[in-house]
């Protein structure tokens, strides 16, 4: 099939999200031909800057270029990118965008437009007001992709949803969650719908509790302006670990279209009850044991004395027939003892009484999204050799000694190609981002008026002293067996 022909508007060129993720993520499609090689991209910003100036920015984060076609690639890509600058709350700017956009639609004959909003917050709405009214298009699609933080609460959300609603249609707008662009996020729905296995125990009656986790070790380094305001909460559990609950979570949707996919998830949201203080744990990260990294407040971004968790705890419940009982306990941390997401589901106790507990432990399916994509069952087998002793084993699947020439897409990728092709199942529909809201704002309401304690932990290390016993509370078991595979540890 050729690659379809349009063009791409980036808003905030000269920010960092573009650099980062969207220049490189449009590189990669570009150079793999996924969109055609005609494809032009203009950037939109308020810094006067000049075109050289410009394409330094666009291909500083561009890193897959160590073959002579893929640099060759790399200077065609970038005889595709021009530049317009312009304020963000006037028409003349977006004028002179539209003017630029007929000029290059008038050489590629594409009529189809994607504006990429890499833009902070407070100009979401004059953008999108300036792009409907001077650039959008009666001749294609006009289709807007846009990121987080979409609002800080229920009702700053709604506000700027009405906002958004009343300039572009719902089928008009991408809302990004990177998650749903990785590929072990991808590969939930199918896991589930796929393999009777799973689908038959799936529920209640054999699942105890399910643990999202998601651990960078990293600190906020420098981001802490922006992180301050947010959280940790914000930032990556009410968007990233609860979009992969829904996915564990939601019942089977009536086809893969979508809407339907939408529709499940939302379902499963709103069977979820707000969650409450007395199941949050928060933590913020001190000086590293030894003394040498530093902590949440030092970095000089952060404001003094601030009481912003960089880790929380939550516990959801799904009141529905399926997961009556079931806590899914999401946790996320920055400054951490190593970098890992995954979901871990334990399974119910056996309850029968021909082995002890202490010899059959629980199964736990570990799906896990980062580092090195894996799946694996940990289970229980007898241990080789004379005696009837037992030993904890897995049934593996690590997609490195799998799948051979192994290449994971990035997620940005992935999720700009879907916005191309028009196809929304992996962006968040306004009426989901409304319940995940609802589910977190009374707490983080109380979280910002200082009612939940926040315990310090020391960089590096697993995070508050409470958390073991907090996920004990919610269910969770360790092995009593001792478990060692070098390829994981457990939490
Ligand atoms: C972002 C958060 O959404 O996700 C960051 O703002 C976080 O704080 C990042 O580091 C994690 O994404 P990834 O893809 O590196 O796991």
């Amino acid at each position: 099939t050729t690659p379809p022909v349009f063009t791409v508007i980036v808003l905030g060129a000269s920010g960092d999200l573009a650099k980062k993720k969207t220049f490189p993520a449009l590189f990669g499609l570009y150079l793999n031909g996924h969109i055609a090689s005609t494809t032009r991209i203009i950037g939109y910003a308020r810094t006067k800057m000049d075109r050289s100036e410009f394409l330094k920015r666009v291909s500083q984060h561009i890193k897959n270029t160590n073959t002579p076609k893929a640099r060759g690639m790399l200077t065609q890509f970038l005889d595709q990118c021009t530049y317009v600058s312009g304020v963000y709350d006037q028409d003349s700017g977006f004028q002179a965008l539209e003017q630029e956009l007929q000029r290059v639609e008038r050489e590629t004959r594409a009529h189809d437009r994607l504006f990429y909003m890499a833009l902070p917050p407070s100009v979401f709405i004059p953008v999108a007001n300036g792009l409907k009214k001077n650039c959008y298009t009666s001749n294609g699609t006009n289709r807007l992709i846009v990121e987080k933080p979409f609002g800080m609460d229920l009702e700053s959300s709604r506000t700027l949803s009405k906002a958004l609603g009343s300039l572009f249609r719902e089928d008009e707008i991408y809302r990004i969650d990177h998650y749903l662009g990785k590929e072990m996020v991808k590969n939930i729905m199918i896991l589930r719908f796929t393999n009777q296995i799973f689908s038959s125990c799936w529920d209640k009656d054999h699942i105890s509790n399910v643990q999202i986790t998601f651990k960078e070790k990293i600190g906020t380094e420098g981001r802490g302006g922006y992180f301050d305001e947010f959280g940790i909460m914000r930032d990556v559990m009410q968007n990233h670990l609860l979009q992969i609950l829904t996915l564990i979570a939601m019942e089977t949707p009536a086809s893969t279209n979508a809407e339907d996919i939408r529709d499940a998830k939302v379902n499963v949201l709103r069977a979820i009850p707000e969650i409450i203080e007395s199941e949050v744990l928060l933590g913020q990260y001190g000086r590293s044991e030894d003394g040498t990294m530093p902590s949440y407040l030092d970095d000089e971004t952060v404001p003094k004395g601030s009481k912003t968790a960089t880790f929380a705890a939550a516990t959801l419940h799904i009141n529905n027939p399926r997961w009556e009982g079931v806590p899914f306990v999401l946790k996320c941390g920055k400054a951490l003892d190593q970098p890992k997401v995954e979901v871990r589901i334990q399974f119910k106790d056996m309850g029968n009484s021909l082995f002890q507990k202490d010899v059959a432990a629980r199964n736990e399916l570990v799906i896990r999204v980062q580092p090195e994509e894996a799946v694996y069952l940990k289970m229980t087998q007898k241990l080789p050799g004379l005696g009837m002793d037992t030993v904890i084993s897995e049934l593996n699947l690590s997609y490195a000694s799998r799948f051979t020439n192994l290449s994971v897409p990035d997620a940005y990728e992935n999720l700009i190609l879907d916005a191309i092709m028009g196809e929304q199942s992996n962006f968040v529909r306004s009426d989901e981002l409304d319940e995940a809201w609802r589910i977190f704002t009374p707490v983080l309401h109380k979280i910002d008026k200082g009612l939940v304690p926040v315990e310090i932990y020391p960089y590096g290390s697993r995070g508050p002293k409470q958390l073991s016993e907090f996920v004990a509370k919610f269910g969770f078991e360790r092995h009593l067996q001792a478990y060692s595979w070098p390829e994981t540890s457990q939490t």
